[in-house]
């Protein structure tokens, strides 16, 4: 039998202060939606809808073909999944219904209940956890023999219940047919006015249907976010368990306390990484790296053997045995090749600099390409730019570029060619030859006496 998700994600997020819609919140750098679908997609759901109504344009916006429904009014949980209703009309499978939220839920856990939801072939098996300080949460009231009776919410409950600490996660996996024909009788006569998901259980018990649950080990997986504060909890949580991904796939973190790998960053073994380093994005890092001193890297492909230090590397590619910094700034379609070094001060912007290449001090490198083995002096800088048009740098292979060459773009210099310091380069420069622009110095004797 196949599984679908309902996602409730149709609330406003108030506390959240804020003009994004609260599940496009990031936790360690991706949003709290994405990150249920990734889940979702390692449990192997066959669909997930979202229940979608504040901003749900800037949802859908960041989310290519993804199934939804809308609740133009938030009028409760059981009101929000009914909407669902129409579109899962002829699914007879199961259910599994979570919130926009819990970012923290583990594939595990999901898995384990669809798992006990079908062996024990329940109509429905809720996720429950025990809680020290319950308060604010729906309570599960059990019969002897371990089947939910009802669950009651706070504002419903009495002393009595209040003091049960088997509470409801708000994640259910459920037999689809009898969700809906359940949820037909969910009426908002309750302290709050609001449709409640969670009076389906009475119901359904009231049928003689059976409903059971399975608790949580870790509470950590059920943290709602409602605020900054949640969110920076959820974010930590999620940066240590990507920690100890990449440690436990041969990855040394000095101090794994103070290092950011995001979510989806990739990194192989052996790579060692120091202190201050944030790793964002759809990085890739390959094998025996060195990752130095408050680096931060964005959506950037880095081979093998690849040194860095306190670096700024943005949607760049950087190949093999390449050293970069300290103190560099790769900018997107930096192309950095094999042995190539990139040392201080220097920026690169969409460029290639070819196997060998060396930039070691103090240079713009913009829209250019460089052959291979050149070397480019300490403070040479591409004038790419008008103020109104970008233009192009050619350099060829084995030229030695004196300190301080200005290359006026567009312009081509060619192989082995020698370029004098200090020089402003506004014409081509053919192969093997000497491209010297500058004043011949003069020196006036005495100068300082006669003065
Ligand atoms: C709900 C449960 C409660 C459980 C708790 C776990 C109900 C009635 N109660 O309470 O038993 O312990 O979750 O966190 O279900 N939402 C919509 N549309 C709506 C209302 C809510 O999409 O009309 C979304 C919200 O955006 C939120 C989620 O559903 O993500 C939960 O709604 P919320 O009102 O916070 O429910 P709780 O009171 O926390
Ligand atoms: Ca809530």
């Amino acid at each position: 039998m196949d599984v679908k998700s309902l996602i409730l994600a149709a609330g406003k997020g108030t506390r959240m202060k804020s003009k994004l819609p609260k599940v496009l919140h990031k936790v360690n750098g991706i949003s709290m939606i994405e990150k249920i679908l990734k889940t979702l997609k390692n449990v192997g759901t066959k669909e997930d809808i979202l229940i979608l109504g504040h901003k749900k344009e800037l949802i859908l916006e960041r989310l290519e073909d993804q199934a939804y429904v809308e609740q133009k009014k938030q009028l409760g949980t059981g009101h929000a999944v009914i909407q669902a209703k129409e579109k899962l009309k002829d699914f007879d499978g199961e259910v599994l219904i979570l919130c926009g939220d819990t970012p923290l839920l583990k594939e595990e856990s999901l898995e384990k209940l669809i798992d006990k939801h079908r062996k024990e072939d329940v109509s429905l098996t809720m996720l429950t956890a025990d809680m020290e300080n319950p308060f604010g949460y729906g309570r599960i009231v059990k019969s002897n023999n371990g089947n939910v009776e009802s669950i009651v919410e706070e504002k419903e409950a009495s002393e009595e219940i209040k003091k049960i600490k088997e509470i409801n996660t708000g994640v259910y996996c459920c037999n689809s047919k009898k969700l809906f024909s359940a949820l037909e009788k969910v009426g908002n006569e309750n302290n709050k006015g609001e449709y409640y998901l969670t009076d389906i259980i009475g119901i359904l018990n009231s049928r003689g249907e059976e409903i059971k649950t399975l608790k949580l080990e870790d509470n950590e997986e059920i943290l709602g976010v409602n605020n900054r504060i949640h969110l920076s909890i959820a974010s930590s949580v999620l940066n240590r368990r990507k920690n100890r991904e990449v440690m436990e796939n041969g990855v040394t973190l000095i101090d794994p306390e103070n290092t950011y790998i995001e979510e989806n960053v990739k990194i192989g073994q052996d790579t060692i990484i120091y202190p201050g380093a944030v790793i964002q994005g759809n990085t890739k890092i390959g094998k025996s790296c060195n990752i130095m001193g408050n680096t931060r890297i964005f959506n950037s492909k880095i081979q093998d053997n690849v040194n860095i230090e306190s670096s700024v590397i943005e949607e760049a590619n950087i190949r093999n045995n390449a050293n970069i910094g300290p103190f560099a700034h790769l900018r997107p379609k930096a192309n950095i090749g094999e042995n190539v070094k990139v040392g201080n001060f220097v920026e690169v912007k969409k460029s290639t600099l070819k196997k060998g290449v060396k930039a070691g001090h103090l240079s713009y490198i913009g829209d250019s390409e460089i052959g291979e083995d050149t070397n480019i002096g300490a403070g040479t800088i591409t004038c790419n730019y008008d103020g109104k048009n970008k233009f192009k740098t050619i350099i060829g292979k084995k030229a030695f570029i004196g300190s301080n060459t200005k290359f006026v773009a567009p312009v081509k210099i060619g192989d082995s060619v020698t370029t004098g310091a200090g020089s402003v380069i506004t014409k081509d420069v053919p192969s093997d030859s000497l491209g010297i622009a500058r004043a011949r110095q003069r020196n006036i004797e005495n100068w300082k006496k006669n003065k």
